[in-house]
């Protein structure tokens, strides 16, 4: 005690002897003046606006910047950053893929297809968004969209469009020629030669036939309507060997040698068959109902030409339009859950949706489908009523990716002349076979 006492006596004549020191009291009064600046711009500084970063579609960018634009308005603590990625959903999600299996996302939102949702949820790579959203709120979207979004009970992704693939055909050449819209793929064929004949329009049938994502969409639906499957879901049985499977990719193969469908279909993405559409070089084309806006434009030489309809069927088939679809989901790893849920909210709004709806993207909530004011702008939405009773689905499977890109290959080696369909299709079977036996024994073990 006594030598505490010393001591304090000590350093208090010590601290008035440098008190008393001019520099030291210059540092103390420096050091008192970086502290208050300090405690003045830590709350500026913690009041940065939080950064939200997602990759988009190159073609759907232009889409979302006035979105963003008004968001942030409306929200100066959040930033959004949306990187411009390539135009194909396959090669979105690849770099997805590599950035979360690498471990350190740099995004926290995503804009999923409807066939990566299984995949995504899975891998544990999504936000499990149940709890988020109340059945009110789902109940006012298409079911088939909220179902899109949804892996073993769970909802994982929020939808803002919705597609299905359409068979587009020009009114003015069927009335020219005399003749009614084709029922069946066969049909499809005839009416096609004989408008070519007649009218003298290049090519009969436009499809997407590049090896993407897009042929998959586009072939499920000649499978169903050649009374085909790919893969069930729910047994895992595999069709692509059956003889309704190689009747589909022959009638596809047949398209070309008949001189109905160009050769380049083979390369084709649907902007290419929507182009050559446009500008008058075709009678029919499969695509999404996206291309309705820009074949109505005034730049379109088929404008007011073009008639829409549910895909078509062999008898014994089953007509089906591809679903197809994007919903918004957060990743798992993002540090800024709140944030993110904020703007999906907005991306996923009755308002967006009204926009985008206006631009030709189909929303996923019903209540758009007969407002007034679209359907004024748009008058095909109601007829998509009628598409929507007949979808056909990607197998919604945590594999789809690599079933998918096994069907790609297969389909492209016949279609670019490398292999026989019999073969190729024999061989894609047998490769899902083996990809699907590994999930089913993985799934096992698991229990
Ligand atoms: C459209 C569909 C999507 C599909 C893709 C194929 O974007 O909405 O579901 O996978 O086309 O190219």
């Amino acid at each position: 005690m006594m030598l505490f006492k010393k001591l304090l006596r000590h350093n208090s004549s010590q601290w008035q002897v440098h008190l008393r020191s001019r520099s030291l009291r210059v540092w103390i009064a420096a050091l008192i003046g970086c502290l208050t600046c300090f405690l003045v711009l830590l709350p500026v500084f913690s009041q940065q606006p939080v950064e939200i970063r997602f990759l988009m579609l190159a073609p759907e960018t232009p889409l979302f910047a006035p979105l963003i634009e008004e968001f942030e308005r409306e929200n100066p603590d959040i930033r959004i950053r949306m990187v411009e990625g390539p135009n194909a959903t396959n090669l979105v999600e690849d770099l997805y893929t590599s950035a979360l299996l690498l471990g350190s996302s740099p995004y926290d939102l995503i804009n999923l297809d409807v066939v990566w949702t299984a995949k995504f949820a899975a891998a544990g790579w999504l936000m499990d968004l149940s709890d988020r959203a109340t059945p009110q709120e789902l109940a006012q979207h298409l079911e088939t969209s909220i179902e899109a979004g949804r892996y073993q009970d769970k909802l994982y992704r929020i939808p803002w469009r919705t597609d299905a693939g359409v068979l587009f055909y020009r009114k003015d050449l069927l009335q020219e020629a005399g003749l009614q819209q084709p029922q069946t793929f066969t049909d499809l064929l005839e009416v096609s030669k004989t408008l070519q004949q007649k009218t003298g329009v290049d090519w009969g049938y436009l499809w997407q036939g590049r090896q993407y994502e897009g042929v998959a969409a586009m072939f499920v639906e000649v499978l169903s309507g050649f009374g085909g499957y790919w893969i069930n879901p729910e047994t895992l049985e595999v069709g692509l060997d059956q003889p309704e499977a190689i009747n589909a990719v022959n009638f596809l193969r047949g398209t070309v040698r008949q001189g109905v469908s160009p050769g380049g279909v083979t390369t084709y993405q649907e902007e290419e068959v929507r182009r050559l559409f446009q500008s008058g070089g075709a009678a029919f084309m499969r695509n999404w109902p996206y291309a309705i806006p820009l074949l109505n434009s005034e730049e379109s030489a088929v404008r007011n030409k073009v008639g829409i309809r549910p895909m078509l069927s062999m008898p014994g088939g089953q007509p089906g339009s591809c679903l197809g679809g994007w919903g918004w989901g957060i990743l798992s790893s993002t540090p800024h859950p709140e944030e993110a849920w904020r703007v999906l909210q907005y991306f996923t709004s009755e308002r967006v949706q009204r926009i985008n709806a206006l631009k030709g993207y189909l929303p996923s909530l019903r209540s758009l489908y007969e407002d007034p004011e679209i359907l004024a702008e748009f008058p095909h939405y109601a007829e998509m009523a009628q598409v929507f009773e007949k979808t056909v689905l990607r197998p919604s499977i945590a594999q789809y990716a690599q079933a998918s890109d096994i069907l790609q290959r297969y389909l492209s080696a016949v279609f670019s002349g490398r292999m026989a369909p019999e073969d190729a299709m024999q061989t894609a079977a047998s490769e899902t076979r083996s990809l699907l036996g590994r999930l089913s024994s993985a799934q096992e073990a698991r229990g």
